[in-house]
């Protein structure tokens, strides 16, 4: 691990008892020389050395470790619950680092809708790597157990889930895991929740995963990911790994990323308050078939959410009854709503899973996934709510002349 390697931050420093909206507010450390209130950019790739011996402070080369990526990870390790983190370059780079703790010959049981790069990192580069992958119905505790095998080295799951915002019951899928012989990892995507809402480790996870992309950077403006853990041996692992194959993120990268913890639990909140409403919107409208919502009382895993999450995020996902025509039509008339993929920044999107995210999985996968052609996901942003509530009804009305 690196700061074993004298390499990293003071990865010790913990939360002291104070809540949330205190801790990320004050997330970066004021160690610099001029007591800097926001962690510098420290743009460097190399440290100077006083003697052969060892680097003069904490760091000796920008792959390794750096001051600014080292305050992200205190930060985020800190806000998950965790004890350490790594940051990656992406999302994927940090699932793709979790993944590389397989080895030839394991088998892995997955959620049916996890992001699809994620689907396809399992079942078509890890599979080549001799990684078994079984895709079941992450929301059923008993269809993960039904799936486990001797060799069963690691359940995946995302909640909730994208695009379908199903919820997946942490606690149950972590007894279910614990119960097995292997006792296998259960890693999870906390993407969707981002920290504010849901910490997995809390639960019994032994790895959380997360696109800093989206919640947590917040403003559409970077591109990074990050593993976190209360085990110092996977931690040590994934560190590791972060060394050896050099996926990190650069220092203005995880300077926005850290930007973006102090802001996370206000902006969180609006984002729930918007969503709730425009869920209630759409639910009922002639032009819908099917809101998804966690929030709503009709969701079918309501209960869950409200037990896990602190409130019910951001996506909504809605299917109208004039399936991929009007999905279209609505996506199209909209205003506010930019049509755009990704998700969790101050802006509100739009965006049609099976053509846009999605657009790699075959029918056959689309259909085991749950996501029709007539499905729209909703990012919806930090704008005034009553804006948002007039661009979505405009847009649903005009379907209905
Ligand atoms: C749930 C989830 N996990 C992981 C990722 C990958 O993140 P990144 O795009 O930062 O690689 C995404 C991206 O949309 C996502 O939605």
């Amino acid at each position: 691990m690196t700061d074993e390697r004298g390499d990293g931050p003071d990865r010790d420093r913990r939360s002291d008892g104070r809540d949330f909206e205190t801790r990320e507010v004050h997330a970066s450390a004021r160690t610099d020389q001029y007591g800097a209130l926001a962690t510098p950019i420290y743009a460097n790739s190399t440290y100077e050395y006083d003697a052969m011996d060892g680097p003069r402070g904490d760091h000796r080369y920008s792959r390794i470790s750096g001051p600014t990526r080292g305050e992200l990870e205190v930060a985020f390790a800190d806000l998950e619950s965790a004890s350490h983190a790594s940051a990656f370059a992406s999302g994927m780079a940090a699932i793709d680092a979790v993944c590389s703790l397989l080895t030839a010959g394991d088998h892995v049981v997955v959620g049916e809708s996890v992001y699809a790069e994620t689907h396809e990192l399992l079942t078509r580069v890890y599979a080549d790597y001799g990684i078994e992958t079984t895709v079941v119905d992450s929301t059923d505790p008993d269809a993960i157990a039904d799936a486990m095998r001797p060799e069963t080295a690691m359940v995946y799951a995302e909640t909730p889930t994208n695009p379908t915002l199903r919820v997946v019951d942490l606690e149950a899928t972590a007894a279910v895991v614990d119960a097995h012989e292997e006792d296998p990892l259960l890693v999870v995507d906390n993407t969707f929740a981002s920290p504010y809402l849901q910490r997995p480790i809390e639960y019994g996870a032994d790895l959380v995963v997360e696109s800093l992309t989206k919640y947590v950077g917040g403003h559409s403006d970077l591109v990074a990911g990050a593993v976190a853990t209360r085990d110092s041996d996977l931690a040590e692992e994934i560190a590791y790994y972060q060394y050896l194959r050099g996926g990190t993120p650069g220092p203005f990268a995880s300077f926005l990323a850290l930007r973006g913890i102090k802001t996370l639990s206000a902006r969180m909140e609006r984002h729930c308050r918007n969503a709730t409403a425009i869920a209630a919107l759409c639910d009922g409208h002639e032009a819908v078939e099917r809101v998804y919502y966690p929030g709503l009382e009709s969701h079918p895993n309501h209960a869950v959410a409200r037990e896990q999450m602190a409130d019910f995020g951001g996506m909504v996902s809605v299917e109208f009854s004039g399936g991929r025509e009007a999905a279209a039509a609505f996506a199209a008339d909209l205003d506010v709503f930019v049509l755009a993929e990704s998700l969790g920044g101050v802006e509100s999107l739009a965006e049609h899973p099976a053509t846009m995210t999605h657009q790699d999985f075959s029918r056959e996968q689309l259909e085991r996934a749950g996501i029709p052609p007539g499905l729209v996901r909703l990012s919806v942003g930090t704008e005034a709510r009553d804006d948002l509530l007039r661009d979505v009804e405009a847009s649903l009305d005009r379907l209905m002349e």
